[in-house]
């Protein structure tokens, strides 16, 4: 983060007033995708704004990296029954590479008491690196599947060509344990 270190960086969560721009974030971050996930799988804009709006109304919450008041960053976190999801990762493409992503995820993670699930593009190699490098670890391909019906809502063509990535790591038969603590905590009435 070099280059940042002597303008004005912080971390907080977005409100309504950010819509517009994390919107514009994640189209444009987006772009990655272009010509590299399966063209059936590609739309434009990649995020519409209705859809943006229907996630945060699904309990997506956003959090942003301000530079100098500037929004150049977002991740969401999502409780989802007994996971913390991490939700639509982006940076502006001329801010990448620099920290940004790196520093939301540990700002993000720092409060998840639960296992904490990504999931990506098989093909965004750069993004399962990202995660990689702060100590997520891909799921066994078995798990991808049951998992993503399990904890996202997501066509199950994008099912197919999506990976799971888990901190800490699920080995063993710990996927299975996982979803079956989420049919569970589904059952558990609200108080
Ligand atoms: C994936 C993404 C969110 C990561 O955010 P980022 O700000 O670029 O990430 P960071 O800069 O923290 O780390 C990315 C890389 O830059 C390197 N890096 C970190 N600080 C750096 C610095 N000061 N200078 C140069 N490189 C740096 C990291 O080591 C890391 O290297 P890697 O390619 O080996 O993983 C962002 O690149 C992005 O929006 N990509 C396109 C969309 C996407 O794939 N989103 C993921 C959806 S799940």
């Amino acid at each position: 983060m070099k280059q940042h270190e002597t303008r004005t960086a912080a971390i907080r969560p977005c409100g309504p007033s950010d819509v517009a721009d994390v919107l514009a974030i994640i189209n444009a971050a987006a772009e990655a995708y272009r010509y590299v996930i399966p063209p059936d799988c590609w739309h434009e804009p990649y995020m519409p704004a209705e859809d943006l709006a229907s996630e945060l109304a699904d309990g997506v919450v956003f959090n942003g990296f301000f530079l100098e008041d500037r929004l150049v960053g977002v991740m969401g976190v999502q409780r989802r029954r007994n996971a913390d999801l991490i939700r639509h990762a982006y940076v502006r493409p001329d801010c990448q590479g620099r920290g940004v992503g790196s520093r939301l995820l540990r700002h993000l993670c720092r409060d998840m008491g639960s296992p904490v699930l990504i999931g990506t593009w098989a093909v965004a190699d750069w993004a399962s690196r990202f995660y990689e490098g702060h100590g997520f670890a891909r799921v066994a391909d078995g798990d991808i599947a049951p998992l993503l019906r399990t904890y996202w809502t997501v066509p199950e063509r994008q099912v197919a060509a999506s990976i799971v990535l888990a901190c800490p790591p699920l080995n063993g038969c710990a996927a299975d344990l996982l979803i079956s603590g989420a049919s569970a905590a589904a059952h558990v009435p609200e108080s």
